[in-house]
C-alpha cells in the first residue's frame, strides 16, 4: 500500500492542550540498544480546552506497560501516540518503554555519538523518548535519575544528588518537553564561574572528550560575555546554579538552548588559533550568546506553537547580532548580515519555497527552520526597534518579559506590548509576519526650485499561496549628500505605509545625492536607476558605512551584468573606485576587505533572472574571474601595500582589529596569487601559525592551480582532527573548477574518512560543491545527479539533514530548460524513491511546484 501523502497542519487549527502536566518524573536506564524510561506524570484537566481526548506523542517506542493512578491500563497506540480513557480529575500516568540510541541516526530524541548518548528534542524530538504531550504549550517541571556506567551523567537544572552509577537532576523552571536534555559520557570539563548582578554565584562548564578541554577556552570567555551583556543591556540574569555546555561531534543544526544545558555542535563551540578562523570565532562567540540567550527569549517564554518559532528565534537573532555589534564593529557585522540575507534569505523568497516569518501550516516543522523564520524574523525586530524608537523597545522588552514570564506566547502577545507602550497600531506592521516574499521598492527622484522630491512605489512579488499582497510598512532611512560630499541632511526615518508615496526636502541649494535605505533599514529590494558617477560618489563620501558599501556593491555588480550580457570589458569606474576605496587608511580594514567582495554567483543569477535574462552559471563564473583578473592586475601595487602593510605580528588573538587586518591582507594575497602564481600564498602557507593565514595561503594556492602540496601537506598535519578534516574536504571542493566540482566531491565522498553518519562531513562535502554553482549546474547534469545519489541515500538515515540540503535545488525555475528538465528528473526520481522521509518529501514537493 502506498503511504498516504503527509498532511499539513494549520496555525488556525489551534486549540489548547485538553490536559495539563504539573510535574514529569523520569528515570533512564541506559543501555545502547535497549534504553528503559520509565516517566511518571502528573496530569490535570485544562480548564481552557475544548476536547477531554487523552493523546500522547510517542513514535519508535515499545512500551513496555502504562498505569493510570497505579492500575494497569491497555492503551490504543498507533505509529504517532497513544490514547487511553482517563478519569474527570487529577491522575498520575506512568509508563515504561524501550528505545535503541544507538540505531538513531537521525539525531532527534536519544541517540548516541562517538559512545556519548546525547538528546536532541526540538521541535518534536521529545516523542522519540518517551510518551508525553510534545507540544510546546505543555510547560512543567521535570525531575530526572539517569543510571548508567558513563562518568558524566547530565540533565537540565540543578544536579540534587549523584553517587556510583547514577545522578538525580531538578529543574525547577517549567519547561516544554522540546528544551529537555540528557548527556551522559566519557565527558572532561572546562570549568569557569560567574557572578551574577544580584549575586547568584553560577557554576559554568563547558563538557568536551578528552582531548579536546584545550578547544573550550574562548567559548568560556564568550559565555561570560553573553551572560555579563545580557544583564546590562536587557536586565536579564541567569536563574540556576548551573549552566552546562556540551560539545557533540554528531549534530544536525549549530546548537541547542536545553535549560541548563546547551548541546552544540563541536564545530560552534570547539577552538583554537592553530585550528579555526577568524570567522570560525566570531561565529562561535555569537552562537554561544544565541544559545544563551535563548534563556529568556525562548526558554523562560517560549512559544505556545511552532507557527510561532520566529517569536524565540527572530528575536534571539536580533539580540545576538546586537552582541556581536557591541563587541566588534556594529557596521560590519550589519554588512555581513545583510550579505548573508540576500544570500539565503532572498533566495528563499524568491523562489518556491517562500513562506511568511510566522507560516500558516507546515507538514513537518522541521523544514521551518528557514532563514525566513531566523533572518528575517530578527529583520523584522530590527524594524520595530527603528519605528518606535530605542526608548519604546526598550520599555516594550520589559513589559514582555514582565507579562510573559513562564508562559507560551504568540506573535499576537509580542505586538501587544508595543502597542500598549507606544499606542501604535501594528496591524499593517504584522504583514511582515504573515506575507511572504520581498518587496521590491522603487525609487525616482525628482529637483525643482530648491524642493528635492522622492516617489516611492512598493510591490511584492506573488508567492506559493499567497497571489495578492499589501501594501507593507516601510521604514526608510536617508540621508542627502550636497555635492562637495557633505551631508545636507542627516539620516531620517521616512515611514511608507502606501502602495505608492513621495517625500519632499525643501530649501535646497542643488540637487542632492540621495543616501536610500541606510544601515538596510528594511528587508527589501531598492530598484533605482542610478549612474556608475552617482555610485562612485557615494562609495566615496556616503557617512553610512551600509550604503558606502553597498555602493561599490552596486557598482561592481552592473559592470559584471554587462560582462555577461554585452561582453562588455571590466568596468574602468569600478576599478578605480575600488583602487581608491582600498587604500583609504581612513577606513576600517575589515571595512575594506567586505568592499573588495564581489557579488556571488548565485546573486548574479537572481539578478540576471530578474531582469528578464535567462543565467548562465558558467558565463557568470567566467566573467567574476575576469573582473577578479583584471582588478589583480589594475591594482596590484596597492594588493601588495595592502597585504604588507596589514600583517599582524603581534601574537594571534580572534578579536576584530586583528580579524579585520588579517582579512584585508588576505584579500590582497588573493589578488597577488592571481599575478604570482601563488609564490606569496606558498610562503604564508609554510610560515602561518594560525589557522585563518594557513586556510588562506591554501585557498590561494588551490585557485592559482598549485595547491597539490600544500594539499597533501594540510592533510598530513591535520588528519587527526575532524574539525580541520572537514575544511580540507569543502575547499578542494570550492576550489575545483567547475569542469571538476562533481568529480571532487565524488572523489571525497569515496575517501576513507567520509562518514555519511555524520552531518558536519555529509555538509562540507556537498553543501561545497552546491556552493560552486558553475559546478553544480554543470551543463552535463552530473552535479544534480550526484547530489541525488547522496539525498537518496542518506534520506533513510537522517531525513532532516537531508531534507535541507534539498533546497540546493530551490532556484531551477531560473534556468535553461535543458537545465530545469535535468533538475526535474532528479526531484522525481528522489520523490520516487520508495519510504522517503516526510521531511524530504515535503521538501521536494514544494521545490517541484
Ligand atoms: N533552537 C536552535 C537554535 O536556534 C536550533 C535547533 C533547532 C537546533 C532544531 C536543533 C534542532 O538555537
Ligand atoms: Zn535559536
Amino acid at each position: 500500500m502506498k503511504d498516504a501523502a503527509p498532511q499539513p497542519v494549520y496555525l488556525s487549527d489551534y486549540t489548547p492542550p485538553a490536559y495539563l502536566v504539573d510535574e514529569v518524573h523520569l528515570t533512564f536506564r541506559l543501555a545502547p540498544e535497549a534504553t528503559r524510561v520509565l516517566s511518571k506524570i502528573r496530569f490535570r484537566p485544562n480548564p481552557d480546552a475544548q476536547s477531554r481526548e487523552f493523546f500522547l506523542h510517542g513514535e519508535a517506542l515499545r512500551l513496555i506497560r502504562a498505569t493510570i493512578d497505579g492500575a494497569e491500563i491497555s492503551p490504543d497506540i498507533t505509529p504517532e501516540g497513544l490514547r487511553a480513557q482517563v478519569p474527570d480529575a487529577p491522575f498520575t500516568f506512568e509508563a515504561e518503554v524501550e528505545i535503541n540510541p544507538a540505531a538513531n541516526t537521525a539525531l532527534e530524541g536519544l541517540y548516541m555519538s562517538n559512545g556519548m548518548y546525547c538528546t536532541q528534542c526540538e521541535a518534536e524530538g521529545f516523542r522519540k523518548i518517551t510518551y508525553y504531550p510534545d507540544r510546546p504549550d505543555v510547560m512543567s517541571v521535570f525531575s530526572v535519575r539517569i543510571e548508567g556506567d558513563a562518568p558524566v551523567l547530565l540533565s537540565n537544572g540543578d544536579a540534587v544528588a549523584q553517587g556510583d552509577g547514577f545522578a538525580e537532576w531538578h529543574d525547577p523552571w517549567p519547561k516544554p518537553a522540546y528544551l529537555f536534555a540528557l548527556v551522559a559520557g566519557d565527558l572532561v570539563n572546562h570549568p569557569d564561574r560567574f557572578t551574577t548582578r544580584s549575586g547568584r554565584d553560577v557554576e559554568l562548564n563547558i563538557w568536551v572528550r578528552p582531548g579536546d578541554e584545550g578547544k573550550c577556552a574562548f567559548g568560556m570567555e564568550a559565555l561570560k560575555k553573553s551572560m555579563k551583556w545580557d544583564e546590562e543591556v536587557y536586565g536579564r540574569e541567569y536563574d540556576l546554579d548551573i549552566f552546562n555546555i556540551v560539545a557533540v561531534d554528531d549534530f544536525n543544526m549549530g546548537a541547542m538552548e536545553n535549560k541548563g544545558l546547551n548541546i552544540f555542535n563541536s564545530s560552534c563551540v570547539l577552538s583554537t588559533p592553530k585550528t579555526s578562523t577568524d570567522a570560525n570565532f566570531e561565529r562561535i562567540e555569537a552562537i554561544i550568546a544565541h544559545e544563551y540567550f535563548h534563556n529568556w527569549t525562548g526558554n523562560r517564554i517560549t512559544c505556545r506553537d511552532w507557527f510561532q518559532l520566529c517569536l524565540k528565534e527572530g528575536l534571539t537573532v536580533y539580540r545576538d547580532s546586537e552582541f556581536t555589534s557591541d563587541m566588534r564593529s556594529a557596521p560590519v557585522k550589519r554588512i555581513s548580515d545583510v550579505i548573508d540575507l540576500r544570500a539565503r534569505q532572498f533566495r528563499e523568497d524568491n523562489g518556491p519555497l517562500a513562506h511568511p516569518v510566522r507560516p500558516a501550516s507546515f507538514v513537518e516543522i522541521n523544514n521551518f527552520y528557514t532563514a525566513t523564520v531566523y533572518e528575517k524574523g530578527a529583520e523584522l525586530i530590527g524594524m520595530l526597534k527603528r519605528l518606535v524608537g530605542d526608548e519604546a523597545y526598550k520599555k516594550a522588552l520589559n513589559l514582555y518579559f514582565e507579562r510573559h514570564d513562564g508562559q507560551a506566547c504568540t506573535i499576537e502577545d509580542w505586538l501587544a506590548v508595543f502597542e500598549e507602550v507606544t499606542g501604535r497600531d501594528l496591524v499593517q506592521f504584522k504583514l511582515w509576519y504573515e506575507e511572504a516574499g520581498t518587496p521590491r521598492l522603487k525609487v525616482r527622484d525628482e529637483f525643482k526650485d530648491g524642493t528635492y522630491t522622492l516617489h516611492f512605489e512598493q510591490q511584492t512579488p506573488a508567492t506559493p499561496g499567497q497571489d495578492t499582497k499589501h501594501p507593507r510598512v516601510i521604514p526608510i532611512a536617508l540621508g542627502l549628500l550636497g555635492v562637495n560630499g557633505d551631508e545636507v541632511q542627516e539620516t531620517r526615518l521616512l515611514e511608507m505605509t502606501q502602495a505608492a508615496q513621495s517625500f519632499s526636502f525643501n530649501g535646497l541649494a542643488s540637487r542632492p545625492i540621495p543616501s536610500i535605505l541606510r544601515d538596510f533599514s528594511a528587508p527589501v529590494i531598492l530598484e533605482r536607476d542610478t549612474s556608475n558617477a552617482e555610485r562612485a560618489f557615494l562609495l566615496a563620501h556616503d557617512t553610512d558605512p551600509f550604503n558606502k558599501w553597498e555602493a561599490g556593491r552596486a557598482l561592481a555588480r552592473d559592470g559584471i551584468i554587462a560582462m555577461i550580457r554585452e561582453g562588455a570589458a571590466p568596468d574602468p569606474a569600478y576599478l578605480d573606485a575600488v583602487q581608491t576605496m582600498a587604500r583609504d587608511e581612513t577606513l576600517d580594514p575589515a571595512f575594506r576587505a567586505l568592499a573588495l567582495g564581489l557579488p556571488s554567483e548565485d546573486d548574479l543569477a537572481q539578478t540576471l533572472f530578474d531582469m528578464g535574462s535567462t543565467p548562465d552559471p558558467q558565463a557568470i563564473w567566467e566573467a567574476l574571474e575576469q573582473l577578479r583578473n583584471a582588478r589583480a592586475k589594475h591594482i596590484e601595487a596597492v594588493a601588495r601595500e595592502l597585504n604588507k602593510a596589514h600583517q599582524v605580528t603581534a601574537p594571534y588573538r580572534p578579536d576584530a582589529e586583528q580579524s579585520g587586518a588579517r582579512a584585508l591582507s588576505n584579500a590582497a594575497l588573493a589578488m597577488i596569487s592571481r599575478l604570482d602564481g601563488g609564490a606569496l600564498a606558498a610562503r604564508q602557507f609554510e610560515s602561518a601559525d594560525n589557522m585563518t593565514q594557513q586556510l588562506a595561503a591554501w585557498s590561494c594556492l588551490l585557485q592559482a592551480g598549485a595547491g597539490e602540496t600544500a594539499t597533501q601537506a594540510f592533510y598530513d598535519q591535520w588528519q587527526e582532527d575532524r574539525l580541520v578534516v572537514d575544511k580540507w574536504f569543502s575547499l578542494q571542493i570550492v576550489h575545483a573548477s567547475p569542469e571538476e566540482t562533481a568529480e571532487a566531491a565524488s572523489r571525497l565522498a569515496n575517501h576513507a574518512d567520509f562518514n555519511i553518519r555524520n552531518p558536519n562531513r555529509f555538509r562540507a562535502t556537498f553543501g561545497a560543491m552546491v556552493m560552486s554553482p558553475a559546478g553544480f549546474h554543470h551543463a552535463s547534469g552530473k552535479g544534480y545527479r550526484l547530489l541525488a545519489d547522496w539525498l537518496i541515500r542518506l534520506d533513510p538515515l537522517n531525513p532532516q539533514t537531508t531534507a535541507r540540503m534539498c533546497s540546493a535545488f530551490e532556484t531551477w525555475r531560473r534556468y535553461d530548460d535543458a537545465r530545469q528538465t535535468l533538475i526535474k528528473a532528479e526531484l522525481d526520481r528522489i520523490l520516487a524513491t520508495p519510504g522517503l522521509s516526510r521531511d524530504t518529501t515535503e521538501m521536494v514537493t514544494r521545490i517541484r511546484g
